[in-house]
């Protein structure tokens, strides 16, 4: 297969790429500048220049020229980022960026193409389990991040299944290395992690190595038009940090009783274990101490 990745310097891009290599496939990688990442690129990885938000699409198109499949990765969150500078250009790469690189698949004639989501645009779950029926937040305070994603899962939604096979892969909170379980570790050791509130909300989150190899199994199994959650067993914050702490040989976090208490996402992936065949298998838990 050949397959383009916008996102593939990234994070996650780079536990997709070895999978697609040793099966054999080519990757088309999209870096913006690929001189900053030489190293990157290989005999089945063809390292190209090219931006999802400024474009051009015809520029996109004439990269996915050949390709079998496309997939956007791409987010600008840096590690530990909470401002806006990192929300909104991540919003630009969900709303402009998608438009551009769905436009470029029509063209190009790309027969599937798969989506990052986020379980974390879902309502406040509470207790309840959350899996792909369950509606994304619409209050306005949320807007700035949750309304790209509703746009950006729209305008998948509207591609004709028959023409594109596409599937949404909704990520859960990434853990492993490079992941912003590496700040949470470093406000851990340095005494300034907090619990909000009692800590009694859960959090969905998933290994990168794990949602690299469901990305893979959708690239073959996701069926036309299908929408997955991605994530390991939930945990509820307090638990979560309070392991973490013993794990890298610190106190437990304070809880701050006047932090209000995050959403709650209890999120299943049971839909995803079943018709893609996968299952987490990476943990959610760093490997060292
Ligand atoms: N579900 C989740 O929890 C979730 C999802 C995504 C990210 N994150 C977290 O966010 C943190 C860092 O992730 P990150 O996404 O900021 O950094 P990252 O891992 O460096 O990945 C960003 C990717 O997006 C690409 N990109 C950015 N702007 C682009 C544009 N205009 N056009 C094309 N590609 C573009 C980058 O490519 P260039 O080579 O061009 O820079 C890069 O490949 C990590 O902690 C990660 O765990 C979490």
């Amino acid at each position: 297969m050949r397959v383009f990745i916008a996102g593939a310097t990234g994070v996650y891009g780079q536990a997709v790429i070895p999978r697609l290599v040793a099966r054999g496939d080519t990757a088309v990688a999209l870096a913006r500048d690929p001189g900053r990442v030489p190293e990157l690129g290989g005999p089945q990885v063809e390292l190209v220049e090219g931006d999802l938000v400024h474009g051009p699409v015809e520029r996109l198109t004439e990269l996915m020229g050949g390709c079998d499949a496309a997939m956007h990765l791409a987010t600008a969150i840096r590690p530990g980022a909470t401002g806006p500078d990192g929300a909104n250009t991540t919003a630009a790469l969900r709303t402009t960026g998608t438009r551009h690189i769905l436009d470029a698949v029509l063209a190009a004639g790309v027969p599937v193409y798969l989506q990052q989501s986020i379980v974390m645009a879902y309502v406040d779950g509470g207790d309840r389990w959350l899996d792909e029926d369950t509606p994304f937040e619409t209050a306005a305070d949320r807007a700035t991040t949750t309304s790209p994603v509703v746009e950006m899962e729209a305008m998948v939604r509207a591609l004709d299944p028959r023409e594109v096979r596409w599937c949404i892969l909704r990520g859960g909170s990434f853990v492993g290395p490079g992941t912003a379980q590496d700040a949470v570790l470093e406000r851990l050791r340095a005494g300034t992690q907090r619990v909000p509130g009692d800590g009694s909300n859960w959090v969905s989150f998933i290994h990168v190595e794990d949602i690299a190899e469901a990305t893979v199994a959708a690239l073959d199994r996701a069926p036309a038009g299908s929408v997955f959650n991605i994530t390991d067993a939930p945990i509820r914050n307090g638990d979560y940090l309070d392991r973490l702490a013993e794990l890298a040989g610190v106190a437990a976090p304070a809880r701050d009783a006047t932090a209000p208490l995050p959403r709650s996402f209890r999120c299943s992936s049971e839909a995803a274990r079943r018709v893609l065949a996968w299952e987490p298998s990476a943990g959610i838990w760093p490997k060292t101490r």
